[in-house]
């Protein structure tokens, strides 16, 4: 069973650990397009065209799950990539924002500009009646603090400097629609909960791998593969740091 999984960068080595820990198995692929990163700060057609790239790079290694942990690649790609390989299981994720359907106050989604200006995200919310509900912010540049491995004093910065127009007393959920943001969930948590200790942060890519789990049969072992488009060792540096488990690297 070859699953591959997606991303610019670091976001996909977040989503990897929680499918380690959530029991995936098989040969795992993960594609790393440090080439291209951050996706946030491109062109939504550039952005669709490599991600079709990537997926068929993957496809022809012979994965037959498609796993796009990024939410920018999905916003812009999935459509188009699910109707040109119907015979594969393609997955995405997108901004989990159903949190807040039954919650009396309103929820932020944190995300990239390419994301949030996408009608997809903007069809779902009125889909569950929740446009009003949302306040979209865009945290183009977190992808690149957590890439450069900035320390938390500057991250801690951005962030403050983020939620600084809003009284976060009005908020009930924090929607991470980045899989890089996980990664600094820490920092968000500790600066929103100052303002109110209520406030919740939702990750969807928990949802996203239970869903990709119940499609992949169990295997007795795990071998993970990391495909990278550019060579990296502050990448690699990093990926060790989130990733506890053995892997190959190969270059695309
Ligand atoms: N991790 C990605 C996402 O979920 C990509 C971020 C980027 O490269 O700008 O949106």
């Amino acid at each position: 069973m070859k699953i591959g999984f997606i991303d610019s960068g670091l976001g996909g080595a977040k989503v990897i650990e929680t499918a380690i820990e959530l029991g995936i198995t098989g040969d795992i692929y993960f594609l790393a397009d440090l080439k291209n990163n951050p996706y946030g700060e491109k062109h939504p057609e550039y952005i669709k065209k490599i991600t079709i790239e990537n997926v068929s790079y993957l496809i022809n290694l012979g994965c037959e799950t498609i796993v796009i942990a990024c939410n920018t690649a999905t916003a812009v790609a999935i459509n188009d990539v699910r109707k040109m390989f119907q015979n594969i299981k393609i997955f995405g994720i997108e901004p989990a924002i159903k949190a807040v359907v039954d919650s009396p106050k309103k929820g932020i989604v944190l995300g990239t500009e390419v994301t949030l200006n996408q009608k997809k995200l903007n069809l779902l919310a009125e889909r569950l009646n929740i446009k009003d509900k949302l306040e979209l912010i865009s945290a183009n540049k977190l992808v690149k603090l957590i890439e450069n491995n900035a320390s938390n004093e500057v991250i801690d910065e951005y962030l403050e400097n983020i939620f600084k127009p809003y009284d976060l007393k009005d908020f009930s959920h924090i929607i991470l629609g980045c899989t890089h943001y996980p990664i600094v969930k820490n920092n968000i948590e500790n600066i929103v909960k100052k303002y109110n200790n209520e406030i919740q942060i939702v990750d969807g890519s928990i949802g996203l791998i239970k869903n990709v789990l119940k499609s992949c049969p169990k295997v007795d072992y795990l071998n993970l593969t990391l495909v990278l488009t550019e060579h990296s060792d502050l990448f690699e540096k990093q990926f060790k740091s989130i990733v506890n488990h053995s892997y190959n690297v190969i270059l695309k």
